[in-house]
Parts: C-alpha cells; structure tokens; sequence
C-alpha cells in the first residue's frame, strides 16, 4: 500500500471511529499525556510539544521516529520493517508514525528529545544560489536555537493545492551555531516534491513558517584527524555551518581538512570565491571543486571528473596514507554510497565515516 493511501485511510478512521482519549506513558512515568486517541503517535506526541525526528515528514521513508513501546500495539506492520533490525524487532521498537493511538500506551524516548522545539520563524531573505538551489535565511524572531554544526532542522509549509496538510521535510541548517537567532537552509527543488516546490514557487520574504530542531548526530567528532569531507548539491548545508563556527573555533589550525564538491556543470556550483578565500587563508584547509561535465569552452579551473574518482585519486596520490581519517558525507544517497565505497577501498575506517543521506 502506498504511504499517501494508508495516510488518507488513517485519517478517514480517525474521522469514522472514536478512539476516546488515551494516555500515553513517557519513560515509566517521567511524563504522562493525556490525549485524544485515533491520530498516529508522531502527530499526537508533537501536539504535546514532544517532537520526535521524523525528516520524512511521517511518511514511513526515513526510519528515523523510532520509539520503543512497552505496552502491546499490534504487530510490527510492514512498511516499518526495512528500518528496524533483529535486535530493535525483539525490543519492540516502533515507527511512530505508523502506530495508531487505540489505547493507553507505554513508551520510552531519550530525555534530549525533550529540548527540541518548534520555532515560529520569519523568511527574511531568500536568495538563488543555483537554477535549482535556493538560500533560505530564517529570523527566529528574538528566540534563541542551540544546536551543533551539522545538525538538521525540521522546515514546515502550509497546505497548498491539493496538499491538504502541513507538510514538514529535514533540512541541514547552514547557518553557524552563534548566530543564535537565524536558521538558514539551502533548498534545493525536487520536481513535483512537496516542500520544494512550496519553497521554490511560493515561499515569500516576510512569510511565517514553523522549524522543529534541532535534530541529528551529523556533527564534527572531537578527534584531530583529517577529515575528508564530501557534498554534492544542496549537502554543502551543513559543511557551510561546520566551515563557518570553524574559522570562530580553531578548527582549521588544529587538524587538517579536505573538502570535495562535486557538481555536474558549473551552473550547478556556488559559494566557490567564499571557499577558495578560506582554502587560501588557512594552510590546512584544502578545497576540491570538481565538475563531472564541465561545458566546452568555458574556463573551469578546478578539477574534472565524477567526485568518486577525484575523491580515490587525492586518497591514494595526495593526502597521506598513514594519518588517521574520518569520513563526513553529505547529500544523495547514491553519491553518498559510492564515495563510502572509496573511502573503504582506501582503508578507511567504517565506523569513522560519518553521513547524512539525503533520501
Ligand atoms: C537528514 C536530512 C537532511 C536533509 N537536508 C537537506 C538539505 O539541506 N537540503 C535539501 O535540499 N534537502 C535536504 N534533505 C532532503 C529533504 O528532506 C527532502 O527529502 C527533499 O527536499 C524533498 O522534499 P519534497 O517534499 O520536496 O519532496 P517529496 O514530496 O518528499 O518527494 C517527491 C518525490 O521525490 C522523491 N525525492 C525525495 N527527495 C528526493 C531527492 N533529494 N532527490 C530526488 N528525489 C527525491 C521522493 O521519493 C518522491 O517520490 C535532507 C534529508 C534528510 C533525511
Ligand atoms: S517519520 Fe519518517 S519513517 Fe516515520
């Protein structure tokens, strides 16, 4: 069944049946929700100002809302399958989104999520940045978010059409952690996706829109090893914020880093004077602008061919072999994976390469 029919179902059974009101029991009695039953719990718990990660926007197609439910909800249904192995199977782990709320229920979450909140912000710059990807810059007006470089933020638009619904979708925040009262996103237009045409047709400067966040573990590790650091498209988001509270924190004297972009011509590349100023300031910070598909005639000066094989050719010939590396990878799930491929076959290290895949 698809998400949008089991969504439209499940409303309609909200509608049609009466669930009463349920309570919802957050780790053993820490937290008890006195709610209306019928909705599915991510909804329902967000109402109570309790968000959990949902990037999808509660569609089922992230696996990232996961709960663990103690009390018996039915079996684990389909569509939550692909997200959950052997082990969160038998603890009875659940995707909130796809748990109806019928009766009272148990359940834990971990206590940070209690700090996450919804931020009534306010569009004051919109900016292109490519044919495709847009600089969305959000006043908070006057509150303060807190959140680490590389982390993600939940960005909600209207109904509009016929999108009867708000609809929220993760995006990494660009902005730097110390410019406390802003969240900025760079947004790039998926043809026929919901949030991005929204983002890209309609959304105007001085327009009301609602963040939830911060969210993610897509954060720089506390290690002085070389990070080799890989984006595609709007995945520079979270390197600009990582890049920015670096020049305020030291990080480009204390360890070395390498910055890969890849970009299919040079009307998909930006940012790259703001890029080449801090490659040339600071001795260790190195970046690799490279176009897969670079237009004849034109004088690109960075380097040429798909990211994967840019990326295994500085691996093997220019960065050396012997320090310790960490992976940070952010944008499409296939780039994503390919380049984790290389960074393997050039003995990097699994569990210190780090990703946020844009899916
Ligand atoms: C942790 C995280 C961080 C993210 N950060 C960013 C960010 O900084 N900038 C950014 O632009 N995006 C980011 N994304 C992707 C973003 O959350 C949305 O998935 C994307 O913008 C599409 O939303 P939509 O509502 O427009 O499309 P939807 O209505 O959700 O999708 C429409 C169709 O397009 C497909 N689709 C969804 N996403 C993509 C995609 N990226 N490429 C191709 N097809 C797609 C869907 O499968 C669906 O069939 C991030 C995702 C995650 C999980
Ligand atoms: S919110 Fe994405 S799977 Fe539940």
């Amino acid at each position: 069944m698809s998400a949008g029919l089991a969504a439209l179902i499940s409303i309609t059974d909200r509608f049609v049946n009466d669930y009463g009101d349920v309570v919802i029991d957050i780790n053993q009695g820490s937290k008890k929700l006195d709610v209306k039953g019928g909705a599915n719990m991510l909804v329902t718990l967000a109402e109570s100002g309790i968000y959990i990660p949902s990037a999808c926007g509660g569609r089922g197609s992230c696996g990232e809302c996961k709960v663990k439910v103690n009390s018996d909800v039915g079996p684990h249904l389909p569509t939550e399958l692909p997200y959950l192995d052997e082990k969160q199977m038998e603890q009875n782990i659940r995707l909130s989104c796809q748990i109806k709320l019928k009766a009272d229920v148990g359940i834990d979450v971990p206590e940070y999520l209690f700090n996450i909140k919804k931020y009534s912000g306010t569009i004051e710059r919109i900016r292109d940045l490519t044919h495709d990807i847009k600089e969305v810059y959000v006043s908070l007006g006057g509150e303060e978010i807190s959140f680490r470089a590389g982390q993600y933020g939940q960005f909600e638009v209207p109904p509009y059409d016929k999108i009867k619904e708000r609809t929220q979708r993760a995006y990494s925040m660009s902005s730097k952690p110390s410019d406390k009262n802003h969240a900025e996103f760079l947004i790039r237009l998926v043809p026929g996706g919901i949030v991005t045409t929204y983002v890209h047709e309609r959304l105007e400067e001085g327009e009301k829109i609602n963040i939830v966040g911060p969210f993610g573990d897509f954060y720089v590790r506390d290690t002085e090893a070389t990070m080799i650091c890989v984006a595609g498209g709007s995945g520079m988001a979270p390197f600009k914020s990582i890049f920015y509270q670096g020049i305020e924190n030291g990080l480009f004297e204390k360890r070395d880093i390498w910055y890969f972009f890849g970009a299919r011509t040079e009307k998909d590349m930006f940012y790259l004077d703001e890029l080449r100023e801090l490659d040339s300031q600071y001795e260790r910070f190195h970046f690799v602008p490279a176009l897969s598909e670079p237009e004849p005639g034109t004088d690109w000066q960075g380097a040429t061919g798909l990211i994967t094989e840019v990326l295994d050719n500085y691996l093997k010939e220019k960065i050396s072999t012997e320090v310790p590396k960490e992976g940070y990878l952010c944008g499409s799930p296939g780039m994503l994976d390919a380049c984790m491929s290389v960074m393997r076959d050039n003995d990097m290290a699994e569990e210190a390469i780090y990703f946020d895949k844009f899916a």
